[in-house]
């Protein structure tokens, strides 16, 4: 698999042609490629913008202080990605009437106030020569809060509880009215633009969709009816913001729901709001609950929604964008050559790597953090009314303190042991604040267990992230010693002034009676991942992330499967984006799950358990494969106690974790050394 290249006893890992075609992944291609279509100018009403990559409105949840004003961090977040060079950047989400603060975190439109704090985030941000702008929203009934209105009484499909309450004709005129007020104060604080949350089942959308607006007046019933309101916001903002204040509009091509908006009510709707004085169109899907969600996960193909924005862009002469899961600058580029969209729009991909625009400008690809679609740290962060975050970049929503962070410390002498993602984030970081790393690996591969949770269908993608690592410790000239054990001769070679033990984790065996006497074959997850071959009836114990890739992953090779899971929910480690699709894929006859059992005991070819009160057998079975829980592996340690050396556990060793926290844990401790 790898060309080992040996320097002064040091392996190197060989990124080309070994790392780099482990898995068949997005991951961006060669680097000096010229990316001529994505990088240039592009007009957007009275404004041009000086590349085609819009930033999307993402609602990040922080960033606001107690009147909802936005604050210095949510301008240290914003200002790193225009630093980044996106040439059109959204504020995510602004609320501009107190009935519609979709999140607690978000900025608020609705008072003069708001202008001041504004003005200096855009004084801030208008340096690096970015089309700066904000997306005015309002929740309807998927607000957080429990003041929530919407055209009818009908509850949101999913994620927010409680039935909204019917706006009465005046109340629809006020929050017209507060559309184009918003607009105006964007307008004096000093932004270029801003765009109208018409997408995604928020209040516009329920206007929009019959499946969620039962309204018998002249904002219900016909489509005619149903568009009202929309246009009247539209017809406001040009009142109040001026008719020459960019507007941009976001909206479905597609609710992915039963009864709701489709593309031909999107393609009656576009040219009427050309007409009615829009500056671009950005087509979007799903809503809340929907079949297709409006961020989804790593199981989605890349540039999902770009198919609906092409077919918005045959009936319009405006500008349209385009997005979904796009986030290889080539494939932007190719997006935009092709003539399927005016402005390719990204959103995580860019709070992964707010640098990416520039590292794809500059030919330097190979550069860019990849955003793994993974939904954890961002949008199931910000449902749960947290701060948004990333799993692969610990530092959003800390950049405004993280200034002076990356200076050279007094070197030292650091061994890294271990080379999964731990122990290669650890490594970076360290050595990029100026320190002399080593790396040593037992395995013959860097990855960890990430290599192994990559094989399962749909997850490639996570390889995206150590391939990104190895070649950053390959570009920084990080000494990574594979198919090495460290002992006692290597330390005393190597002499560390700090050791960082990043050795992982290995799956545990439960006690549970009968398991260790059972007739069939008893395997772990990560032997089932890792091509053990075993048998057609499979018993996976343990209804957790490991549990349910792994059925997927045998039920892909055609074998019954039954997950146990003993605990009351599946998979709750994964955000709820990424288990939604998984769950889906587990939606076939050859997988069974059951939750919240009692294994009592396991016979020769099954188990006997409590399912729902009531005792059920399974017989028959060949292969009980266990993905419960694992164990954290820190062998090194006494050898390293005894050393007296600087030491620092982390990741798996420490304590077996998702990668959120292992990851920023890594950056942590890189930075402290
Ligand atoms: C944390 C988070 C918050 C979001 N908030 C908004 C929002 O306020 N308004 C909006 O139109 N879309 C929002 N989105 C959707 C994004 O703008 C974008 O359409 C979606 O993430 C798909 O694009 P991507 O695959 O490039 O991320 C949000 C996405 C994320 C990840
Ligand atoms: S948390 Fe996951 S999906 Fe969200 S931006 Fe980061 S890597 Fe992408």
């Amino acid at each position: 698999m790898f060309i080992k290249i040996r320097i002064s006893h040091v392996i190197f890992v060989e990124i080309l042609t070994g790392l780099f075609f482990l898995t068949n992944t997005n991951a961006p291609g060669g680097s000096m490629t010229v990316l001529r279509h994505l990088f240039s100018p592009v007009r957007i009403g009275r404004i041009t913008a000086k590349n085609r990559l819009l930033m999307s409105a993402m609602s990040i949840n922080f960033g606001v202080d107690e009147n909802n004003y936005v604050t210095d961090q949510l301008t240290g977040y914003l200002a790193a990605r225009a630093q980044g060079g996106a040439g059109m950047i959204l504020v995510g989400g602004a609320g501009v009437h107190p009935t519609g603060l979709e999140l607690p975190g978000l900025p608020a439109l609705w008072e003069d106030g708001c202008i001041a704090p504004m003005k200096k985030m855009v004084r801030a941000i208008k340096p690096y020569d970015v089309c700066f702008g904000v997306q005015l929203m309002h929740g309807g009934r998927q607000s957080y809060h429990d003041r929530k209105v919407a055209p009818s009484p009908i509850p949101a499909l999913a994620v927010v509880k409680g039935v909204p309450r019917e706006l009465s004709m005046a109340e629809i005129g006020e929050l017209v009215a507060s559309f184009g007020d918003a607009a105006r104060r964007c307008r004096d604080a000093g932004f270029d633009f801003v765009e109208v949350h018409g997408a995604h089942g928020y209040l516009i959308n329920q206007f929009l969709s019959p499946n969620a607006n039962h309204r018998q007046d002249r904002y219900g019933g016909s489509f005619e009816n149903r568009i009202r309101f929309f246009l009247e916001v539209l017809d406001n903002i040009k009142t109040r913001a001026g008719a020459d204040f960019p507007v941009g509009l976001r909206i479905n091509g597609d609710d992915y729901v039963e009864g709701g908006w489709t593309l031909d009510d999107a393609l009656r709707l576009a040219p009427i709001l050309e007409k009615n004085g829009a500056d671009y169109l950005h087509v979007s899907g799903g809503v809340y609950g929907s079949k297709q969600l409006s961020i989804p996960s790593m199981y989605v193909e890349h540039g999902c929604f770009v198919y609906l924005a092409e077919a918005v862009k045959q009936v319009v002469r405006i500008p349209v964008v385009g997005v979904g899961r796009i986030k290889n600058p080539e494939m932007a580029d190719r997006i935009l050559r092709e003539g399927r969209v005016d402005v390719v729009a990204m959103g995580r991909a860019l709070i992964a790597d707010p640098m990416l625009p520039e590292k794809a400008r500059s030919g330097n690809l190979n550069a860019i953090r990849p955003c793994i679609g993974c939904c954890l740290g961002c949008i199931h962060q910000v449902l749960a009314l947290e701060p948004g975050s990333c799993v692969v970049n610990p530092d959003v929503g800390r950049e405004y303190m993280m200034a002076d962070k990356e200076t050279t410390a007094v070197s030292k002498r650091v061994l890294v042991v271990g080379a999964g993602p731990a122990g290669l984030a650890a490594a970076r970081v360290a050595t990029i604040r100026g320190h002399h790393v080593t790396v040593v690996e037992e395995k013959g591969c860097v990855g960890g267990l990430l290599l192994l949770a990559a094989r399962a269908p749909g997850r490639g993608e996570i390889m995206d992230m150590i391939h990104f690592l190895a070649r950053e410790l390959e570009r920084l000239k990080v000494g990574v010693r594979l198919n090495t054990k460290l002992d006692q001769t290597l330390l005393d070679e190597l002499n560390p002034q700090a050791v960082i033990l990043a050795s992982g984790s290995l799956p545990e065996m439960p006690i549970i009676k009968g398991l260790f006497t059972v007739k069939m074959d008893l395997c772990t997850v990560t032997e089932v991942l890792d091509g053990k071959i075993i048998g057609d009836r499979v018993i996976v114990l343990g209804g957790g992330q490991a549990g349910l890739v792994a059925a997927d992953f045998l039920a892909e090779q055609g074998k019954v499967v039954v997950v146990l899971n003993r605990k009351r929910h599946f998979a709750e480690e994964m955000s709820s984006n990424d288990r939604y699709y998984l769950r889906e894929r587990l939606n076939r006859d050859s997988v069974r799950l059951y939750k919240q059992v009692a294994v009592q005991r396991f016979t020769d070819d099954g188990v006997i358990f409590t399912f729902a009160g009531k005792p059920l057998t399974l017989e028959r079975f060949d292969t009980v494969v266990v993905a419960e829980s694992m164990s954290a592996v820190r062998d090194a340690k006494p050898m390293l106690d005894r050393r007296h050396v600087e030491l620092y556990v982390i990741g798996d060793a420490k304590s077996p974790r998702h990668l959120m926290p292992a990851l920023s844990e890594a950056e942590e401790t890189g930075r402290a050394l």
